[in-house]
């Protein structure tokens, strides 16, 4: 099973607030809010998704056959619903991206598609001119702390009582790469 990448449309709403839900639990944001990352002011937000995109078994093989013909990749087509398995929230303000969600699906886990999102988040953030990325995580994420530490986010600051039920946060940073110089 591949991941393919591909900024998130509006028609990802009702799997991202299944996924939402599921993995955020009392901190999920409500589908209202979700709504508002995906339909908000394009130049401080953006959202990706990752999505399978092995469909050797795929009975809608027509539809990607039409795709292709429109000159677009189907693998990143988001007709091609139910196959969304993660996302990352991104929101961007000056020089400072920060890293709201970064979720993969129950099942999913463990095999890279995290340490994608996190990558994808830190090129965007990196393309929209941002030197630093900044983050909080649960001090008792442990999986979300490893994979954090792994794409290079480093602690700055813990935040007591952060969380609904009282948890405390880290406040984790990482340097966003300079874009390389075009041309
Ligand atoms: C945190 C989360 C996004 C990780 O996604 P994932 O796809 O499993 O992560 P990856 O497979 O890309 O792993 C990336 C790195 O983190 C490490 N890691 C991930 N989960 C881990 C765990 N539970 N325990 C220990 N290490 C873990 C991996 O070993 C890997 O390290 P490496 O690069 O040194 O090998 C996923 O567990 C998740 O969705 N959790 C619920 C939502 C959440 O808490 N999100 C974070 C706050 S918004």
């Amino acid at each position: 099973m591949s991941v393919g990448l591909r900024v998130a449309t509006r028609d990802d709403l009702p799997v991202l607030a299944t996924l939402e839900r599921s993995a955020m639990a009392a901190d999920a944001w409500s589908p209202t809010s979700l709504a508002a990352e995906l339909h908000g002011v394009p130049a401080t937000r953006w959202v990706v998704v990752a999505q399978q995109s092995d469909q050797r078994e795929d009975p809608r093989e027509d539809r990607r056959e039409d795709a292709r013909e429109d000159g677009r990749d189907a693998r990143f087509d988001a007709r091609l619903d139910g196959r969304v398995v993660g996302y990352a929230v991104l929101r961007t303000v000056g020089d400072t991206a920060d890293v709201h969600r970064v979720v993969v699906a129950e099942g999913f886990r463990g095999s890279g598609i995290g340490r994608q999102l996190v990558d994808a988040v830190v090129a965007e953030a990196a393309r929209r001119g941002c030197t630093q990325a900044l983050l909080e995580v649960a001090e008792t994420n442990v999986g979300a702390r490893a994979l954090y530490a792994a794409a290079g986010f480093a602690l700055v600051a813990r935040r007591e009582g952060y969380y609904r039920d009282g948890g405390a946060a880290l406040v984790l940073r990482a340097e966003v790469p300079r874009r390389p110089v075009q041309g």
